[in-house]
C-alpha cells in the first residue's frame, strides 16, 4: 500500500492568507508552506484514491507525478475520491478537477446530503462531468481498486458551518484502508479517543491522526479545540504512548499550530511520545 501526503494543514493552509499570528509569520520568513489537507491511497501502486480534496487539489496533484496521466492520454489512474467530512476545506478541490471523465464519490449518506442539499456540489459538478456516490457506512468494509478495502468509522457529529440547519447525522468519518496484511488508518477529524477508535487502529502500521491544535486553548479560552471537534495534539501523547504498536503522525494542522514549523519546540513531546507530524509531499509505502 502506497499513501502520499498530498497536504498537512487544516483548512485554510499554513500561512493562512490574512493571519499575522507567530506561527504564520514565522513560517512566512521561514519560507515554509503546507497545503491544506489531503492523501492519495493506493494498494498496488496503479489504482489510486484521493481522500478529501483540498481547495489546492490541483498543485497537489501536479506535485505528485505517480497522479498524472500517461502521455498523450487523460487515463489519470486516480478511480475516485473518499470524503472524511462535508467540509469546504475537504471538498472544494473537486470542483478544480470537474474536468475528470468521471467522479466516483464514497462518503456516508449524511456528507452526501449535504453536499446535495446545503451545497449543491454534485450537482455542480454534473455539469461537467459523470458523478456516481457510493455510500460508505460504519464499520462496513468495501473493496475498491487494485486490493484496497476501506473502512469507514463515524467519529463524531460536527456539521460545517454552512450545513448547520441539517439534522445531525455521521458527518465526521475516519477510514481504515487494508491491503495486503498492511493497515493504515486515517483520522483528521478526531473529537475523541473513542472505544471505537481504538478498536479501528488496534493492529494498525500506521495512524494519521488530527493535529489540527496543539493545545486545547490554541485559539484562546472562547474557541477550545473541542468545541471545533479536535482533540489537541498535546492531550493525545499520552494516548499515543497507552496504545503503542502503530507508528503514529499528525496532519492537519491549522496555521495556529506551532507544529506547522519544523524547528517548534514542541517537536521534542512529539517524538518523545514516539510520534511524528507528517509533511506534504510524504510517501509511505507499507
Ligand atoms: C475541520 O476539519 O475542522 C474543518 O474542515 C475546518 C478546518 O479544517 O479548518
Ligand atoms: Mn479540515
Ligand atoms: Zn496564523
Amino acid at each position: 500500500m502506497k499513501i502520499r501526503f498530498l497536504g498537512t494543514a487544516a483548512g485554510g493552509g499554513a500561512p493562512q492568507w490574512n493571519c499575522g499570528c507567530r506561527v504564520c509569520e514565522a513560517a512566512r520568513d521561514a519560507d515554509v508552506s503546507r497545503t491544506q489537507d489531503g492523501l492519495a491511497v493506493s494498494g498496488d501502486g496503479d489504482a489510486w484514491y484521493l481522500v478529501n480534496a483540498s481547495p489546492d487539489l490541483r498543485t497537489q496533484l501536479l506535485a505528485n507525478p505517480e497522479l498524472r496521466p500517461p502521455a498523450g492520454t487523460r487515463d489519470v489512474p486516480i478511480r475516485g475520491v473518499l470524503f472524511t467530512s462535508a467540509e469546504l476545506d475537504h471538498t472544494l478541490g473537486l470542483l478544480g478537477v470537474r474536468e475528470a471523465a468521471e467522479l466516483d464519490i464514497y462518503a456516508t449518506a449524511w456528507v452526501h446530503e449535504a453536499l446535495t442539499t446545503a451545497f449543491p456540489l454534485q450537482a455542480v459538478l454534473s455539469g461537467y462531468t459523470r458523478v456516481r456516490r457510493h455510500a460508505v457506512r460504519d464499520g462496513e468494509p468495501v473493496e475498491l481498486a487494485g486490493g484496497l478495502r476501506v473502512t469507514a468509522t463515524v467519529l463524531s457529529a460536527k456539521q460545517p458551518r454552512y450545513a448547520s440547519a441539517l439534522a445531525a447525522g455521521d458527518s465526521v468519518c475516519a477510514y481504515r484502508f487494508d491491503a495486503d496484511g498492511r493497515s493504515f488508518v486515517y483520522a483528521p477529524g478526531l473529537a475523541a479517543w473513542s472505544p471505537e477508535f481504538e478498536k479501528m487502529i488496534a493492529g494498525a502500521d500506521v495512524v494519521a491522526l488530527d493535529g489540527t491544535f496543539f493545545t486545547e486553548d490554541e485559539m484562546g479560552a472562547t474557541r477550545p479545540a473541542s468545541s471545533m471537534g479536535h482533540l489537541a495534539a498535546r492531550d493525545q501523547l499520552p494516548l499515543i504512548e497507552a496504545h503503542p504498536g502503530p507508528w503514529y503522525l499528525f496532519t492537519h494542522l491549522n496555521n495556529t499550530n506551532p507544529l506547522v514549523l519544523p524547528d517548534a519546540p514542541e517537536l521534542a513531546d512529539v517524538t518523545a511520545a514516539g510520534a511524528a507530524v507528517a509533511a506534504d509531499g510524504l510517501l509511505l509505502e507499507l
